[in-house]
């Protein structure tokens, strides 16, 4: 098999010209490579032809109209010689919703099927690489397969497949392209995603190889992550409105804290949210709205999450089938022996409430130095903790059948680790470890 020259800018076919794929089109072509653009639209193909752009689009028309001119980007009615005149194919075909939510793979089949047919016939390798979004599964469950079928070749093998989704806000797709907040690559081989990577250089942000799958996810993270950052504002300003508060004030100062609010700070998944402040706020806050008559879906359903993934931990060690457990860590975050709204004592007190057989280790609840509010909470949610909480690591490994990992702390992660085999470790804060169970049926992780 012919590989392709990597002194040679690869040639690009585009399938679909809407926005992604005009923009992609256009925007390669002005980068230097020769792209051939693939639409069943015959009205967005004529525009192309003419040199002009099918979709409105900040700077697109200006370059369109050059890269046309230049013969740099023509348009081709068939795709197999499409496929066969090029080195890479961007796959840009919409994904729209069907009425349930779910996700139409129509288009992309479709384009998958004249895709395949080619490359039974192609020689030279190819990397054929989706932009369009697609939830995670897709590319390697229904495209790839349809793209051996139909070439009789095999994939990694024959030819590449990637995932390379697209970042672009429309409106401002030209500049976003050029100007990308990071470029990712899902990959089925090495040399594929080398190809596509090297079809950005030279554009600024950082760079992502990573597995087709994790590929397809990030665009879904990223999406829904905006779309609650756009709900959270406005849920804030509605709330601020009837109070006669300015929201854009207020915002100025939660923006101004890029340690805590504009950071990575509280989005590494792991257990639930506890301790003397999240619970309490939130509560607070929602309750408020209500007295102000003002629908905050959002802020209400923070503590129904919440739930749900303590609901997870339980269901975890239930699963198991096994009872008696080990609890690593009691206060609701490493460093502290503050245990009010600990999500830990939260689990331990139903777990103690299906009549599982506990014991918990944490060394900074020595319960003979508690006092005040953590005294009282403990009396009043856990009073016979005294039981079943001790400072002596060994005595809770050599008890558990289960280890429910809640805590960081060194010796924790050390004792666990070494704890030899027949424990199903349920790992809540991601130990930074190389424990041999992860990965077999021994190791269970809350979101991993
Ligand atoms: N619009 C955006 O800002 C944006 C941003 C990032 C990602 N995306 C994703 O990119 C994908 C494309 O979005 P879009 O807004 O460009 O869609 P679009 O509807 O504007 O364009 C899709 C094009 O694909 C063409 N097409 C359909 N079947 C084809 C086939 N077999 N061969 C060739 N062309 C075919 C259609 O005629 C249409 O012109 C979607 O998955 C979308 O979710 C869109």
């Amino acid at each position: 098999m012919n590989s392709i020259d990597p002194r040679r800018t690869p040639a690009v076919s585009v399938f679909g010209l809407g926005y992604v794929g005009c923009v992609s089109a256009v925007c390669f072509a002005s980068r230097g490579h020769a792209v051939v653009g693939v639409d069943p639209n015959p009205d967005k193909v004529a525009l192309l032809r003419a040199g002009k752009a099918p979709v409105v689009e900040e700077h697109l028309g200006e370059l369109t109209a050059e890269v046309v001119t230049a013969g740099r980007l023509t348009v081709q009615d068939d795709p197999g010689r499409a496929v066969h005149d090029t080195d890479v194919t961007l796959v840009c075909v919409g994904t729209p919703s069907t009425p349930n939510g779910a996700l139409t793979t129509e288009y992309l089949e479709r384009a998958t099927e004249e895709i395949g047919h080619a490359l039974a016939t192609k020689d030279s390798w190819h990397v054929v690489v989706y932009r369009s979004t697609m939830v995670p599964g897709t590319c390697e469950g229904v495209l790839i397969p349809i793209l051996e079928r139909k070439s009789g070749k095999r994939v990694g093998v024959n030819f590449g497949v990637c995932l390379n989704p697209e970042f672009l806000r429309e409106a401002s797709s030209v500049r976003d392209f050029l100007d990308p907040p990071k470029t990712v690559v899902g990959e089925s081989d090495p040399r594929s995603g080398e190809i596509v990577m090297g079809l950005y250089n030279g554009l600024p942000g950082p760079r992502f190889r990573v597995p087709v799958a994790v590929a397809e996810m990030t665009k879904y993270v990223d999406n829904s992550f905006h779309a609650l950052k756009v709900a959270f504002a406005n849920e804030i300003g509605a709330v601020c409105r009837p109070m006669g508060l300015d929201s854009h004030a207020v915002m100025d100062v939660f923006l101004a804290d890029t340690k805590l609010n504009i950071s990575p700070a509280y989005l590494r998944p792991g257990f639930a949210f506890g301790g003397s402040c999240l619970p309490k706020d939130v509560r607070a806050l929602t309750h408020t709205a209500r007295k102000l008559d003002v629908d905050v879906p959002l802020l209400s359903n923070l503590l129904v999450s919440n739930e749900a993934h303590l609901r997870r931990a339980v269901d975890m060690v239930i699963g198991s089938g096994r009872r008696k457990v080990g609890i690593f860590g009691l206060s609701f975050k490493p460093g502290t022996d503050d245990l009010r709204e600990s999500p830990l004592i939260e689990l331990a007190e139903r777990l103690l409430g299906k009549g599982y057989d506990l014991k918990i280790y944490d060394a900074n609840v020595v319960l003979s130095r508690l006092i005040g509010a953590n005294r009282v909470y403990l009396a009043e949610r856990l009073p016979h903790i005294g039981q079943l909480l001790t400072d002596d690591l060994d005595e809770v490994l050599a008890h558990a059948e289960v280890c429910v990992v809640g805590s960081k702390e060194p010796a924790i992660v050390s004792a666990v680790e070494a704890a030899g085999d027949g424990r199903l470790v349920v790992d809540l804060v991601r130990m930074d470890t190389a424990d041999p169970r992860r990965g077999t049926e021994d190791y269970v992780g809350i979101g991993w």
